[in-house]
């Protein structure tokens, strides 16, 4: 063996790092693994390998029965292999692959980081708080986003999807600071059409189920209830429980929360995802659900796109096929020049 127990892995090459040729021998996290038959009847495996750089994929063609239901989703290994570029895509073949403990690695070399200040975009999304009007939805957006620091703690953290849109640590205070400040200004523009303390809860809760839907302390998990219960109906939940707390309390309400204003703040959530296909009991009956759910459709796609094609290697004009809009996308200048290719 090469290393000990007591031994840390220590992580010297990096994801975003590789490139065409390099000699691998590093640790690092699987974040998707599965067993394919090759056209020769042997069996290979397709691996993404992730650190907090990025991630690429992998494959092994030999001895893969060893490896099938030891190399899964969410563990440690040690590589050896080269990378190879495959259809404009990094590539790694995998020489030599060793399941690793969780004590042999430091996590936060594998935890995905980018450059969000959690505590600034907190600042500015309580900034929205203070400057509601309405004493009954105000108080509702302070009992859940001031006076909980469980919810503050997680909202911080969490991601807003376990893949396509903002699937990165502190993802969702980052999407649902965007949305509420495109709903800030919708409410200008459309005057009184649009109550914008209403769209602010819309902005703030529509999503905020997602801090126990998803498991994110490394790979970004559902967890029981998020299977079984789902982010829509968890945060009627909470708002349900926010609201009969503040009621219990004396001082908090200037007096009972009225019934229509529940409702609605319910229904905004409940019919975000616009159509009962996409999950929705409802569809948006209201304007501003129609506006709080438009706007949370093109907040997605906005970075869910924009990463994508941040992270294309396809040479050329048109990106890679993305599977889930299922298009090619032509990339503008900057994204060209981020990927080194010429105009
Ligand atoms: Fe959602
Ligand atoms: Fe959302």
């Amino acid at each position: 063996m090469l290393w000990s127990a007591s031994h840390m892995m220590k992580k010297t090459q990096y994801v975003k790092d590789l490139k065409d040729k390099d000699t691998i021998a590093s640790p690092f996290l699987i974040k998707f693994s599965a067993t394919a038959m090759g056209k020769n009847g042997k069996p290979y495996m397709n691996l993404v390998f992730m650190d907090k750089s990025g991630e690429v994929e992998a494959r092994l063609w030999e001895d893969v029965t060893q490896y099938i239901g030891q190399a899964v989703r969410d563990s440690f290994v040690w590589v050896e292999g080269r990378c190879q570029m495959y259809q404009g895509r990094r590539q790694v073949v995998i020489q030599r692959l060793q399941i690793l403990r969780e004590d042999e690695v430091a996590l936060k070399d594998y935890v995905a980081e980018n450059e969000l200040d959690a505590d600034h975009l907190y600042e500015q999304l309580l900034e929205l708080v203070d400057s509601m009007q309405d004493p009954y939805y105000k108080a509702l957006a302070v009992a859940v986003l001031k006076d909980d620091p469980e919810i503050t703690d997680r909202v911080k953290r969490a991601p807003a999807a376990r893949s396509i849109h903002h699937a990165y640590r502190t993802g969702l205070l980052e999407h649902v600071l965007s949305i509420t400040k495109i709903l800030d200004g919708l409410a200008k523009h459309y005057g009184k059409y649009l109550d914008r303390d209403l769209l602010f809860l819309g902005g703030f809760f529509h999503d905020i189920g997602k801090i126990w839907e998803l498991s994110y302390d490394r790979l970004t998990e559902y967890t029981t209830e998020g299977q079984l219960i789902g982010h829509l109906v968890m945060g009627v939940e909470l708002v349900d429980r926010k609201i009969r707390e503040l009621e219990a309390e004396t001082g908090k309400l200037p007096g009972k929360f009225p019934e229509d204003k529940k409702l609605l703040v319910k229904h905004l959530i409940l019919a975000h995802h616009g159509r009962l296909e996409y999950g929705s009991p409802k569809e948006p009956l209201c304007l501003e659900a129609l506006v709080v759910h438009m706007v949370d459709d093109l907040d997605s796609k906005m970075n869910a796109i924009g990463k994508f094609m941040e992270k294309d290697q396809t040479p050329g004009r048109w990106t890679g096929l993305n599977r889930n809009l299922e298009r090619y996308f032509y990339k503008p200048d900057w994204v060209m020049e981020l990927a080194g290719q010429s105009k």
